[in-house]
């Protein structure tokens, strides 16, 4: 194996030398291969030390020449994946550096207000560093948010599910163990994973992320977007985030913390809005997640492929047709918007039917709506995106807790 990566590393180094053409993909080869070397580095410290070095080297290299948030939204993943690579720790932090640079430098520049905002306020909540800025970028991204969707149209198909499953990464504390949520997630998975369990611990790097901020972000994000109902570029941020919840109610404690702040009022108007398209009920009120014919996977569906929180309603067969490569798992086909549409309705339809608490659906009526007390809750916030961002409005983690 070291060997292999001595080699490999060699080999890309002269490629990166004598042909430029092909710069960028050198670059990331070259950071790769550092931080695997790296990882397998355990006898002299200081050996590893190096390889970090250079590893963070290629990958600022790269950040540099071509700073996308998709590849930010990537590690944001690789934190919250089943069995987490702790490496990916170090790794994001060489990518948020440049965002959390007090001078604007070229990384900033190509985002737009939205996306800087919004990955600065993940860099934030992951590294506690600058914690001051946090209500202040919160509110950045949050004004921006929905003229960015109204620009972006077709383009926040997927730019909506990274976000979504970023917010949801946050709320479990980006895989950090101390954090509750995270804890009953793991809980539920059983035992079969202990040793990867005792790796993170390890490399554990980060420091547990405020909740109560996280919570903010992602329902907030959510009560934003579901206004917008209709709009079928929502889907794919709505699909993912509602998965999560769905998953959190098999999870007494862990959606405990969510629950009281989550916008189930703005949820039912959507849902109904949904429903006011919808052919078939029983296909929403089945037990059986309601599949296109094609049987294909949607793009989140390998968006979120892996995360904890996703397996529940990603079929054993989702995943197995295989004739289907690589740049074609993310192409958006039109027929996926009706689809989304009853995966969205199915995943409301059993988060009603585990706790009526939160939403209930009328079977006879064909109608979500919620508890007396949540009735006035979407009334508070009319139209203007801007007057929904409130702070003070949702409790914070103390009083969740208590
Ligand atoms: C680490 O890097 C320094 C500077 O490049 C080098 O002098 C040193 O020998 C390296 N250490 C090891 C253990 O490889
Ligand atoms: C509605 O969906 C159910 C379940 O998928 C199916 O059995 C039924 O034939 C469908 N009805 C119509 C009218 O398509
Ligand atoms: C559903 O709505 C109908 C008509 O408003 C009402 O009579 C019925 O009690 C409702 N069912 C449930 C379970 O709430
Ligand atoms: C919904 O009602 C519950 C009480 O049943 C309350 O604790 C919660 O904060 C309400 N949620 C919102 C978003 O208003």
């Amino acid at each position: 194996m070291l060997m292999f990566i001595y080699l490999a590393y060699s080999m890309m180094a002269l490629l990166y030398e004598t042909v430029p053409a092909f710069e960028d993909t050198w670059i990331e080869c070259l950071g790769d291969l550092g931080r695997y070397r790296m990882a397998i580095e355990d006898d002299d410290i200081r050996d590893r030390e190096n390889w970090t070095a250079v590893s963070r080297h290629w990958y600022s290299k790269a950040s540099d020449k071509a700073p996308t948030t998709g590849r930010l939204y990537y590690y944001t993943k690789s934190l919250c994946v089943a069995i987490p690579f702790g490496s990916a720790r170090e790794s994001i932090m060489t990518l948020f550096d440049p965002i959390m640079a007090p001078t604007p430098n070229q990384q900033q520049s190509r985002l737009s207000v939205a996306e800087f905002a919004f990955v600065k306020v993940h860099a934030i909540m992951f590294s506690g560093k600058q914690m001051e800025k946090l209500h202040s970028t919160m509110d950045d991204f949050l004004q921006s948010l929905d003229s960015q969707i109204t620009r972006s149209s077709r383009k926040w198909l997927e730019a909506g599910y990274h976000m979504g499953i970023s917010n949801c990464c946050a709320v479990i504390g980006y895989g950090n163990e101390a954090n509750p949520i995270s804890k009953s997630l793991k809980q539920s998975r059983g035992a079969d994973e202990e040793p990867q369990d005792q790796l993170m611990a390890n490399n554990d790097l980060g420091s547990p992320v405020p909740e109560d901020n996280a919570l903010k972000l992602f329902s907030q994000t959510y009560d934003i977007v579901a206004r917008r109902d209709g709009d079928p570029n929502i889907l794919p941020f709505l699909h993912v985030s509602l998965v999560f919840i769905y998953h959190l109610t098999f999870l007494p404690e862990a959606i405990h913390f969510v629950a009281p702040s989550f916008p189930w009022k703005r949820t039912a108007l959507m849902m109904n809005t949904l429903l006011g398209s919808c052919k078939n009920y029983s296909r929403i009120e089945e037990t059986v997640l309601p599949r296109s014919e094609s049987r294909r996977p949607l793009p989140e569906d390998y968006a979120m492929r892996g995360l904890a929180w996703a397996d529940r309603v990603s079929p054993s067969d989702c995943f197995s047709n295989e004739k289907i490569d690589d740049d074609e798992k993310y192409f958006e086909v039109a027929s996926m918007a009706e689809e989304r549409k009853e995966r969205v309705l199915w995943l409301g339809h059993k988060i009603a039917t585990s706790n009526p608490r939160w939403l209930r659906y009328n079977s006879s009526t064909h109608e979500f709506t919620v508890s007396p007390e949540n009735e006035t809750e979407a009334k508070r916030t009319p139209m203007s995106p801007v007057e929904s961002v409130e702070m003070g409005e949702l409790p914070d983690a103390a009083a969740i807790t208590s």
